[in-house]
C-alpha cells in the first residue's frame, strides 16, 4: 500500500516539478528585482547598521501593503514576537493560549516572557488554532478573577490568544475574536509566514492587538533575516518601537534609556533588501499561486491525498504547499519522504507538535487530536515562486 501511495505521490510531484532543474529546493529566496542595488547603496553611503532610510522606508511600505497604521521592523520574526507579547501585557507565569502546530519560535517567544504556553487543537481544514477546541478548553478551564481570568486548574493568569496561520493559509479569525473577546483575552497575530494572506480583503497579522511577520531566508520575501510587528494602536507602535530600540530617551548626546529595552533593530542593509523585495511581492504571490494550482490539480485525483487550499473567503500566500496523507501513518508519510528526496524533490514533514518537545511537554493542553492527525500525515512540498513559471 505504501508503494503505490510512493508512487502516486512521486507522479504527483512530477506532474508539477518535472522540467525543473535537480536538487528542487523546498523554498528558495530570490533577488531578480532591485536588491543588488539597494544594498549597495547601504555599502556606498556607510549606512549599513540600526539606522538608515531603509528602515523608514520598509516600515512605511509594510504598513501600506498591510493596512496596518504602524509597522515596526525587528532583527527577526521571534523577536518581533516577543516584544508583542511583552507589549500585549504578557508577563512571568501567565498562561498564553496557542496552537500546538506551530514552529517553535511561537512558543520560545511565551517562554522568553516568563510565560507558560498551553496549548490547544488545530483546525483540519486551515491547520490554524481551532476557535471551537479553544473556546471548549477555556469553557473547561477559565474562571473570572477580578482582573480578568485564570486557569483554575494552575492557578495562573490567562493572558493573551497567539493563532498562527500557517503555510499561510488564515486561521477564522471571526470566530477566534469572538471565542476571546468572551474571555477578554488580547490576541497576538503569529503572521510569519503569511505576508500577503488576507481574510475577506483584511491582511492577517492586522485582526488582533499585534501581528507579526517574518523575512528569515525561507519566506515570501526576505531581509536575510528580519521581522515586523504591525498594529493599529498608536501607544502600542510608539512603545514596540522603544522597547525594540534599547528604550532609549531621545536626546542629543547623552545616552539615557527608561527601562530594560532589547536591541532588537532591523539593520538598514537588511531593511533594504526587503524595500527591493517589496516591490517584487505581487508579482511572486501570482507565481505562488499558479504553482499552488498545478499542485491541486496533480493530487485532486489521487485518494491517498488532501492538497491543503486556502479557506473560503480568504487569499492565501501559498507559502508552504502542503498535501495531507488522507490515512494518517508515519511510516508511510516517511516512505513518501525518502521516495522524494531520492527524486531530488525536498519535502519536509510537519514540526514537531510542542507538547512533544522535552521543554513543552509538561506544559497544559486540551485534547489534540487534529494536531496528531495532521503530525502524522502531512508533508510540505517544494514551494518556491520561480517553480510557479516566469514573471
Ligand atoms: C510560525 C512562525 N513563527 C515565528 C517564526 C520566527 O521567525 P524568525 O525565523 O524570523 O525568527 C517563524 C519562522 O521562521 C514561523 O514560521
Amino acid at each position: 500500500m505504501s508503494t503505490s501511495l510512493c508512487d502516486d505521490f512521486l507522479s504527483g510531484l512530477n506532474a508539477v516539478l518535472g522540467g525543473a532543474a535537480k536538487p528542487v529546493a523546498l523554498h528558495e529566496p530570490e533577488f531578480a528585482g532591485r536588491e543588488w542595488e539597494l544594498v549597495k547603496d547601504c555599502l556606498d553611503t556607510g549606512w549599513v547598521s540600526s539606522v538608515g532610510r531603509y528602515v523608514d522606508e520598509f516600515e512605511d511600505r509594510l504598513a501600506a501593503y498591510t493596512g496596518a497604521r504602524h509597522a515596526v521592523s525587528a532583527v527577526n520574526g521571534t523577536a518581533a514576537l516577543h516584544a508583542a507579547l511583552l507589549c500585549a501585557g504578557v508577563g512571568r507565569d501567565d498562561e498564553v493560549l496557542l496552537p500546538t502546530l506551530t514552529f517553535i519560535a511561537t512558543a520560545n517567544a511565551v517562554a522568553y516572557c516568563g510565560a507558560i504556553p498551553h496549548f490547544a487543537d488545530s483546525a483540519a481544514d486551515n491547520l490554524g488554532l481551532d476557535p471551537q477546541a479553544l473556546a471548549a478548553r477555556l469553557d473547561e478551564i477559565a474562571e473570572p478573577v477580578a482582573d480578568g481570568w485564570r486557569n483554575r486548574q494552575t492557578g495562573r493568569r490567562l493572558a493573551a490568544v497567539v493563532p498562527m496561520h500557517v503555510f499561510g493559509h488564515p486561521v477564522d479569525m471571526a470566530a477566534l475574536l469572538d471565542v476571546c473577546g468572551r474571555y477578554g483575552l488580547p490576541v497576538v497575530e503569529d503572521a510569519a509566514e503569511s505576508l500577503g494572506s488576507r481574510i475577506g480583503g483584511k491582511h492577517t497579522g492586522t485582526f488582533g492587538l499585534v501581528g507579526t511577520l517574518s523575512f528569515n531566508g525561507n519566506k515570501t520575501i526576505t531581509t536575510g533575516g528580519g521581522g515586523a510587528i504591525l498594529t493599529d494602536d498608536a501607544e502600542m507602535g510608539k512603545r514596540l518601537k522603544h522597547l525594540t530600540t534599547t528604550a532609549r530617551v531621545k536626546h542629543q548626546w547623552e545616552f539615557l534609556h527608561d527601562e530594560v529595552g532589547y536591541n532588537y533593530r532591523m539593520p538598514n542593509l537588511n531593511a533594504a533588501l526587503g524595500c527591493a523585495q517589496m516591490e517584487r511581492l505581487p508579482e511572486m504571490l501570482a507565481r505562488k499561486r499558479r504553482l499552488a494550482a498545478a499542485y491541486h490539480a496533480a493530487f485532486d485525483g489521487k485518494p491517498g491525498f488532501r492538497a491543503v487550499r486556502e479557506p473560503e473567503g480568504c487569499e492565501g500566500n501559498y507559502w508552504l504547499n502542503a498535501v495531507v496523507l488522507t490515512e494518517p501513518d508515519r511510516a508511510a508519510r516517511d516512505a513518501c519522504l525518502q521516495a522524494a528526496a531520492d527524486a531530488g524533490y525536498q519535502c519536509r514533514p510537519l514540526w514537531r507538535l510542542m507538547h512533544h518537545l522535552p521543554m513543552y511537554e509538561s506544559c497544559p493542553h486540551g485534547p489534540l487530536p487534529v494536531a496528531e492527525r495532521l503530525e502524522a500525515g502531512l508533508i510540505n512540498i517544494p514551494s518556491s515562486a520561480k517553480l510557479g513559471g516566469g514573471s
